[in-house]
């Protein structure tokens, strides 16, 4: 079952960083009343915590998630000054970020950190394509937004959707089906209105993983190599998210390919964003594996 969100009116203090910091803008400043729900995007809650982790005030709370046991406080100083298991403990998905461009030798230093990520066999054969450029990424964002445009037409329509089914396979299809196509049929209007990017998040930074569609191994790299990145970005004091939506576009328009300079040959696996976090969070999430045996 999908959680439910309530807010306590009478110690929430209406600042909005909940409906900043949530994936799915769930949470809105429109109404009169200070912050309110969308019954739109409440089926869309991932359960994720981070409203609750963002909250000054605990008002707050997700079905399932509870202050005491679910969360901890943080530890003090910035990730820079942190041991490692401290410091991974502290990380978020960032998805907001201050309007501030990511310094040149920052992004070379998360460059270099994905490079000490294994890989299955050697030579490393992850390919980056590091956007320093922001003025690229706003550029890409509309025709980001025409594929997802077409393929949420193309599964209302019986004809291309047994075409998608036939060319991407069952698995690819059902979360296209399940999950992709209802989220977006949601977040189109407002990405078409300009006025929200839950595609790219306003992101100063970006970084695509891609590599030859022959090599070896080139996923399962590519997926380590994404999490050095971004856990090397928040040890810098940056934030940043891999985020899984915005391959796709790129794989599939050859504008996209171009502007990105991904070669012909190239499969886009992975993308992060990142730039200086706008907000701080209050408290850190605890998650549960959901089985460990020890044998
Ligand atoms: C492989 C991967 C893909 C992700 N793709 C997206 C994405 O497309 N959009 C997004 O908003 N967040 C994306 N995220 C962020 C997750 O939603 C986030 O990590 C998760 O909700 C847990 O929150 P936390 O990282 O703050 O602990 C992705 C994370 C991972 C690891």
């Amino acid at each position: 079952m999908k959680p439910r969100i309530r807010i306590n009116k009478d110690v929430c203090h209406s600042c909005g960083l909940c409906a900043e910091i949530c994936p799915n803008r769930i949470m809105t400043m429109d109404g009169a009343d200070g912050i309110s729900l969308r019954p739109d995007r409440l089926p869309f809650c991932i359960a994720c915590g981070q409203c609750m982790a963002v909250c000054t005030s605990q008002a707050i709370v997700v079905d399932g998630l509870a202050y005491e046991r679910d969360f901890f406080a943080l530890p003090k100083g910035s990730s820079e000054e942190m041991p490692f298991l401290e410091m991974i403990k502290a990380r978020r998905a960032i998805r907001v970020f201050k309007n501030r461009p990511v310094p040149r030798e920052l992004l070379e230093k998360v460059v270099e950190a994905i490079t000490f990520a294994p890989p299955g066999f050697t030579p490393l054969k992850t390919e980056l394509t590091v956007v320093q450029d922001t003025a690229v990424i706003r550029q890409a964002l509309p025709e980001m937004i025409k594929v997802y445009d077409s393929l949420v037409k193309a599964m209302d329509n019986p004809i291309a959707r047994f075409v998608v089914r036939r060319k991407v396979g069952a698995a690819t299809f059902n979360t296209l089906k399940r999950h992709i196509v209802p989220l977006m049929k949601n977040r189109l209007p407002e990405l078409k209105q300009g006025t929200e990017d839950t595609l790219t998040r306003y992101a100063p930074a970006m970084i695509i993983f891609h590599a030859h569609r022959d090599a070896e191994n080139y996923e399962e790299d590519i997926h380590i190599a994404l999490t050095y990145g971004f856990l090397a970005a928040h040890a810098l004091g940056l934030g940043g998210s891999a985020m899984s939506i915005i391959p796709p576009p790129i794989q599939r328009s050859p504008r996209l390919r171009k502007l990105f300079l991904i070669p012909d040959t190239n499969v886009v696996v992975g993308s992060m964003i990142l730039g200086y976090p706008k907000y701080r969070y209050q408290r850190g999430i605890k998650r549960n594996l959901r089985n460990v045996t020890w044998i």
